[in-house]
């Protein structure tokens, strides 16, 4: 089985600050560790100033355009110009609220992959959909869309993040052994079409992950780290979730 290294990325969403910047830059910088890789996703005006920490840094969506009439749309060209390494597609707050389709979610992995930004394709399912068992199906649609635009290989070069969205902002973590099963299913899907993909694809669990509780998740053996929403923009919180990966 590969060795997956853990991944802790923290989504600020449009939140934080210029000053919120140093804080958690110059805890990150103190707790930083070869084993972990931690990524921040802060909202897109304070790209430069994580950099300026020497940070690894991510926009947290990316347009599926290039360049040209598209106000206030996020060039992947310039992301990466400013030194972003990695890109969020398909979140459920830019699908749910912004109506982003399976299909847009693909353009745009692709068009960060064209530009040398790692996507993390986030996927989940809505609180009525586990009810009604529809997880494994809803997930695989999320998934597929990007393998029929762009191929397995694609995932190579790529991340998931599985963020149930009856768990995100809400307290309601998925219990590990919840997120774990899922995780595993999203494995064995893609292994039956390349054994490689499977097991080296670094998936992530988002969803009210805090200090108290990554461990327990980060353990299992389908997880690897963290897509952090709130505790993020707390650098006593991140740092621990940060070294519970280790
Ligand atoms: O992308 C992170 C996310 O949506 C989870 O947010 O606040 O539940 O950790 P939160």
């Amino acid at each position: 089985m590969a060795q997956r290294k853990p991944i802790v990325a923290g989504n600020w969403k449009m939140n934080g600050s210029v000053e919120l910047v140093s804080e958690i830059g110059s805890a990150i910088n103190e707790c930083k560790n070869e084993q972990v890789d931690i990524i921040i996703f802060p909202p897109a005006p304070l790209l430069l100033k994580v950099v300026e920490f020497g940070i690894s840094v991510g926009t947290q969506t990316v347009s599926e355009f290039n360049s040209g009439a598209f106000t206030g749309e996020l060039s992947a060209e310039l992301a990466k110009q400013l030194g972003a390494t990695h890109t969020l597609v398909g979140h459920s707050e830019r699908r749910i609220i912004f109506g982003e389709s399976n299909e847009s979610v693909a353009d745009k992995f692709a068009k960060a992959q064209e530009n040398g930004l790692i996507p993390i394709l986030c996927v989940g399912e809505t609180e009525q959909q586990r009810d009604a068992q529809e997880t494994e199906m809803v997930v695989a649609e999320q998934i597929n869309a990007v393998i029929s635009k762009l191929g397995i290989a694609a995932l190579l070069n790529s991340v998931l993040a599985y963020e149930p969205v009856w768990a995100i902002g809400t307290g309601k973590t998925a219990t590990p052994e919840q997120a774990q099963a899922v995780h595993k299913f999203i494995r064995d899907m893609l292994s039956k079409q390349s054994e490689h993909v499977g097991d080296t694809l670094q998936i992530l669990y988002g969803g009210s992950v805090n200090d108290k509780n990554s461990k327990s998740l980060f353990i299992q053996p389908d997880i690897d780290g963290g897509l952090i929403g709130g505790a993020s923009l707390k650098a006593d919180a991140f740092v621990s979730i940060c070294n519970s990966a280790l």
